[in-house]
């Protein structure tokens, strides 16, 4: 599995122009498809959910043309569906199945809708119900209740009044909206029990009458299309930025000082999750708004908790739960029973994901409760679930972390993490490199006293790996069996000490037989991948340094510095000489040599992360220098 490392973070600060609104995205579309005359649509979300109505808009025989950058033209068909009989795969795409169920089966053809697995465990019979009421002839092709769905020709009657439910999904009633107008007949939708999302309603609201439709409304409970509305191209429309990914940028600010500014949104805006701001502001931040931009920046006194009601931005809502791990006590998110029915149950993985990290949480069938603590890194799984990777991300204030599957995330936000590093400082790392008993372990080990940082010997993950195995009775040659001996190690570090399975190993995996596993075991690409996310959670703040083999190339490739120090064998075995003789070990000078030889050949001539100079690393050559002129060195270069 595909996989992305963040390391600790130190601040946030600057400003992002956002995607498109995948709400408004979808809608636009389908409505510039259905209208009368050609549509520009402008600043279109580019990501899955807007590519699979696009490719179903072309197989309806819907003009579609690419104008380049997020620039489209789309030759609406005056209501009338040029291909009567196809089948659309919409993915994992809400905004495009229920909209395009009801638009299809109000328009009279022979259409089968499919999706990924999980789109067929998202409900849709309400919806389906509602049409029938109108005469569309709609099958369940699976599961009662749930897509594949074959839609027939019916016997639609227009006008009269239809009931649809409103408290499982939003989209039923926008789907219904924005699909009677087919009808040409006046037409009301009566919503049965308390509407949720109801921000959605107002994009859809909006959007139609963008269109030239104007919706009656009665509060939130009956809306009326009128007689003879049809759908007309206003020409050119601008998409809003995308306010729920706008989420994610305002809470790296209000954690990590600001100010984070976004683009593409602001007060003026269609889309609900605006209101996401002021749930931030109500945890402290300080938040600046302008018609089409917003900004956060954190409160002098840390964030605090707050207890909320979010059905109007369930979206947005989850960037809450994420951001409730820097907040002063405990955070209660309520009226959110839709994120049970979302791209996954975002509660259960919500609640699941936080306690990896080591919070406590608390859930129910329409509320979480998160009560942070002291972040520990872990990897987080994803769920095909964008939203669940991009709020993860604001975790990396408190821990590295691994955020699993990141490309989901090109659901609505392709480079999301792009701009995340774009407008996130990391803690700095100081890689070095170099051969056997060159002395980089003390230069490392010094540099990172001198600055406050922490200190990854790297190579002695390598030998607690030989020497876990060696104890197991697992072969140092036998891949699998030491991958999963160095997966599972059980260490902990102290200012004096290692420990294995909480024993301190003292100068144990300084023995030359150890030694010799530890170059053996390194060798092995399974034990290296064991042992990567476990050598990035040392990048903690406010910063690390590393030494090994491959720091420089493999574990930390953004590290800010990058030496690769070294000196000659002869030097270098005299050294390690010395160091046996002081520790009351035996010690042969030549065989020390020869071994050493052995060893670097080994360590270069790997097919896996072999040790050897990076193009960006600097060379340091000990040879002739003292331990304190090394450290200078790189401590003078860390400063330039
Ligand atoms: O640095 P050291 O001598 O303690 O390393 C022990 C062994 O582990 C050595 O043979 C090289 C290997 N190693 C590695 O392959 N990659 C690292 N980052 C660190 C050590």
């Amino acid at each position: 599995m595909e996989f992305l490392d963040l390391p600790q973070l130190l601040s946030a600060a600057g400003t992002v122009r956002l995607p498109g609104s995948k709400s408004i995205s979808n809608r636009v579309l389908l409505l510039a498809a259905l209208a009368e005359g050609e549509t520009e649509v402008r600043d279109l979300l580019a990501s899955d959910d807007t590519e699979r109505m696009l490719e179903a808009l072309q197989t309806l025989g819907i003009g579609v043309v690419h104008l380049g950058g997020e620039n489209w033209r789309i030759s609406g068909c005056g209501g009338r569906i040029p291909v009567r009989r196809a089948e659309l795969f919409l993915g994992n795409a809400g905004t495009a199945f229920r909209p395009l169920t009801a638009a299809l089966a109000l328009a009279g053809g022979d259409y089968v809708l499919k999706g990924v697995a999980r789109m067929h465990e998202r409900p849709i019979g309400d919806l389906v119900d509602g049409l029938r009421q109108l005469g569309a002839d709609i099958a369940y092709l699976g599961n009662e209740g749930y897509p594949p769905l074959h839609l027939k020709p019916g016997n639609i009657r227009p006008g009269g009044v239809l009931r649809v439910r409103g408290d499982v999904s939003s989209q039923f009633l926008t789907g219904l909206l924005m699909a009677l107008p087919l009808t040409g007949e006046a037409a009301t939708v009566e919503v049965v029990g308390e509407l949720i999302s109801k921000p959605y309603i107002e994009i859809t609201l909006a959007t139609m009458a963008r269109f030239g439709v104007v919706v009656q409304r009665e509060g939130w409970q009956r809306f009326t299309v009128p007689a003879g509305s049809r759908y007309l191209s206003p020409g050119t429309v601008y998409v809003e930025g995308d306010a729920s990914s706008a989420s994610y940028f305002l809470a790296l600010g209000a954690i990590g000082g600001g100010p984070v500014r976004v683009e593409g949104v602001g007060r003026d805006s269609i889309q609900g999750d605006v209101k996401f701001a002021e749930a931030l502001a109500r945890m402290g931040a300080r938040i600046e708004t302008g018609p089409n931009w917003m900004a956060a920046s954190a409160p002098a006194d840390g964030l605090l908790a707050v207890d909320l009601d979010c059905n109007h931005i369930p979206d947005a809502a989850m960037t809450l739960a994420t951001a409730a791990l820097f907040a002063k006590g405990t955070t209660t998110l309520r009226n959110i029973a839709s994120w049970r029915v979302k791209e996954t149950d975002r509660i259960a993985a919500m609640a699941t994901e936080l306690r990896k990290l080591g919070a406590e949480v608390e859930e129910g069938t329409d509320f979480i409760r998160v009560t942070p603590a002291a972040l520990r890194p872990a990897a987080i799984d994803t769920y095909d679930d964008h939203r669940i990777a991009m709020c993860f991300s604001l975790a990396a204030f408190g821990t590295p972390l691994r955020i699993n599957d990141p490309q989901c995330v090109a659901k609505t936000f392709p480079d999301y993490f792009d701009r995340f590093a774009a407008v996130t400082r990391a803690a700095p790392v100081i890689a070095i490199d170099g051969p056997s008993a060159s002395g980089k372990g003390t230069v490392a080990a010094r540099v990172a006293a001198a600055l406050g940082y922490a200190y990854l010997d790297s190579g002695a993950l390598y030998r607690l790996t030989a020497l876990a195995a060696q104890r197991a009775g697992v072969d140092w040659a036998d891949e699998k069996g030491v991958a999963a001996i160095a997966a599972g190690l059980d260490v902990s570090f102290s200012e004096s000490d290692m420990c294995l399975e909480g024993v301190p190993v003292g100068d144990t995996i300084r023995s030359e037989e150890i030694s010799a596993g530890a170059s053996q075991v390194a060798a092995l690409p399974a034990v290296r991948t064991a042992l990567l996310f476990r050598q990035r959670a040392f990048n903690t703040a406010p910063g690390l340094v590393g030494d090994g083999r491959d720091m420089g190339s493999v574990v930390f490739p953004r590290a800010k510095l990058k030496v690769f120090l070294t000196a000659t064998a002869e030097a270098r075995a005299e050294r390690r000489y010395k160091q046996l003789i002081e520790k009351g070990f035996s010690a042969n000078l030549p065989a020390l040599l020869l071994d050493l030889q052995q060893r670097d050949a080994r360590d270069s001539g790997r097919g896996v992360a072999p040790l050897r100079q990076e193009a960006d690393a600097r060379l340091l050559d000990t040879t002739s220098l003292t331990i304190e002129e090394a450290v200078d060195r790189v401590l003078q270069w860390s400063r330039e």
